[in-house]
């Protein structure tokens, strides 16, 4: 039987609304999204935020790193449409016990945030999800750290680069998988590839049966992959 490929939007719904907002997360978790990636950062006063690039000039109208702004301060900046840049303890309330899969992204391969992991996981202890959190990062001791305070928790490790001897690695490192730029094939771990918003190579990754992709357009993705199965 057919694996069905999970369909994750990455950073929520880019292709129409500002990337890592509520806005768009919520537009997703009313159309039924199987998955929901993005990113996490610390703000000066330790919160944790949504957020992908570690400085504040790409997506909003303000300028220097996150990591010297309070939450506070912050808020006086916008992504676009008004948008502000959501705390994971507000993408937590919208989420409620909504059945998506969360893949929540340790942004630690340029700014290291130490501690991020803890502050991250306490907050996930008061909340009630329907599915545990996937976690991923490009910087393997932040999963590290992650496994050593949630031992059961699922990690995966992010890499644009292919990955000698997956299997051994993966077991080794005890990860649930890999989140991959390029699809390997004949390697037998979980796979999830980033970015795909070319639907002839979502096809072949549905075709391959990868576990998941990570997409701007959760839409189309969804519909081309659900046509499939038919
Ligand atoms: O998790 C998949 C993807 O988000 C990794 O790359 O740079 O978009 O966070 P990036
Ligand atoms: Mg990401």
């Amino acid at each position: 039987m057919a694996i069905r490929t999970a369909i994750f939007g990455h950073r929520g719904y880019p292709a129409q609304f500002p990337e890592n907002s509520l806005a768009g997360f919520d537009y997703a978790l009313a159309h039924h999204i199987d998955g929901l990636e993005f990113d996490v950062q610390l703000t000066k006063d330790r919160v944790p935020v949504i957020m992908h690039d570690e400085k504040l000039n790409r997506t909003t109208d303000g300028k220097g790193f996150i990591k010297d702004y309070t939450l506070a301060e912050l808020r006086q900046f916008h992504l676009d449409r008004g948008e502000v840049i959501p705390t994971l303890a507000e993408l937590l309330a919208l989420v409620g016990d909504q059945d998506v899969q969360l893949n929540l992204e340790f942004k630690t391969n340029k700014v290291r945030y130490p501690g991020i992991e803890k502050i991250v996981l306490d907050m996930l202890d008061t909340v009630t999800l329907a599915r545990p959190v996937i976690f991923s990062s490009f910087y393997l001791p932040s999963l590290k750290a992650c496994q050593l305070l949630a031992p059961d928790e699922a990690c995966c490790w992010l890499t644009g680069k292919p990955v000698v001897n997956a299997k051994a690695f993966v077991t080794n490192e005890h990860l649930e998988g890999l989140h991959l730029k390029h699809y390997q094939a004949d390697i037998p771990v979980t796979e999830r590839i980033w970015t795909v918003d070319e639907p002839a190579e979502a096809y072949e990754l549905f075709q391959q049966q990868v576990a998941g992709i990570f997409t701007d357009d959760f839409m189309t993705m969804t519909r081309l992959r659900d046509r499939m199965l038919l």
